[in-house]
């Protein structure tokens, strides 16, 4: 499903289909990478509804991710949670996110923080750490708004991930004595992981993260109109810098050790924005 399908009318199917099922406006809504499912458990009162029911919703299969939409409360506030996504290297399609993301212009188009684990290319940035993307780079695949035919398709990616959001990121870490690095995102299509050539080169061009998602969902949340924040937990240095080749194993076990840190810094992100 490209983008040129008259997206529209998909909104508003997938809008009628949730709020019949009592999901509301949300105060931000969170895609949950590779491990991080299990923020979805912090949901008070949630109404879960899995993708399938969802019509235009995509229902890939990575193990790791759980395929569901969980709504409820978060620190007194409201939050819509994606418990996993799909990737363009799933079916080839770089707009497969793109129904999840057009319903959240139906709920009020909350701020939108994408999370994922990622690769570090960048030695000051170690498996674990929690990482806020400041920007990115998109070499790996097609643009996800390819087929697209309203002007709105020439998106602005300056401050693509907002100053204001990545602020208040800040602020929320340091509320809890959270180490949070700022570093760039380059997206590999995957699902292959990268050469040590390939990594080499993403550390030339200025990269300091890899990884396989996010990035076409940021241009499309863009296109939208959607702020957004992302954050990266670090689950193993790139192909070549370190002995054992990065693997999905990996990729989730790390995840799994490092989703309690990515927790407290979500709430802690919920309240600061609450004061704002
Ligand atoms: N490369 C790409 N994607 C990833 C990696 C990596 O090394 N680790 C986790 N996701």
């Amino acid at each position: 499903m490209a983008w040129s399908d008259h997206p529209e009318r998909l909104f508003d199917e997938a809008a009628a289909c949730v709020t019949a099922r009592g999901v509301g406006r949300p105060d931000l809504a969170i895609i949950l990478g590779s491990g991080l499912g299990p923020l979805a458990d912090e949901i008070a009162d949630p109404v879960v509804i899995p993708f399938a029911d969802i019509p235009g919703f995509p229902v890939g299969a990575v193990s790791g991710h759980r395929k569901a939409l969980v709504f409820g409360g978060l620190e007194g506030r409201k939050v819509l949670v994606y418990a996993g996504r799909s990737h363009a290297y799933e079916g080839g399609d770089a707009a497969v996110m793109k129904v999840p993301l057009g319903l959240l212009t139906r709920l009020g188009s909350p701020p939108l923080l994408a999370t994922n684990a990622a690769g570090s290319v960048n030695l000051g940035m170690k498996p674990g750490d929690v990482v806020s993307i400041s920007d990115h780079i998109s070499l790996g695949g097609p643009n996800p708004l390819i087929g697209d035919s309203d002007e709105r398709r020439f998106v602005p990616m300056a401050d693509a991930y907002s100053p204001t959001l990545r602020a208040r990121l800040r602020v929320a870490a340091s509320s809890i004595g959270l180490a949070l690095d700022e570093g760039v995102y380059m997206w590999w299509s995957g699902p292959s992981f990268e050469t040590p050539a390939e990594i080499r080169l993403s550390q030339r061009v200025g990269a300091d993260l890899v990884g396989m998602s996010t990035v076409p969902e940021v241009i499309m949340a863009r296109r939208l109109g959607l702020m957004v924040a992302g954050l990266s937990i670090v689950t193993n240095y790139g192909t070549g810098m370190q002995v054992i080749a990065p693997n999905h194993m990996e990729t989730k076990h790390v995840a799994d050790t490092a989703a309690p840190r990515l927790k407290a810094l979500v709430r802690a992100f919920v309240k600061e924005m609450a004061h704002a």
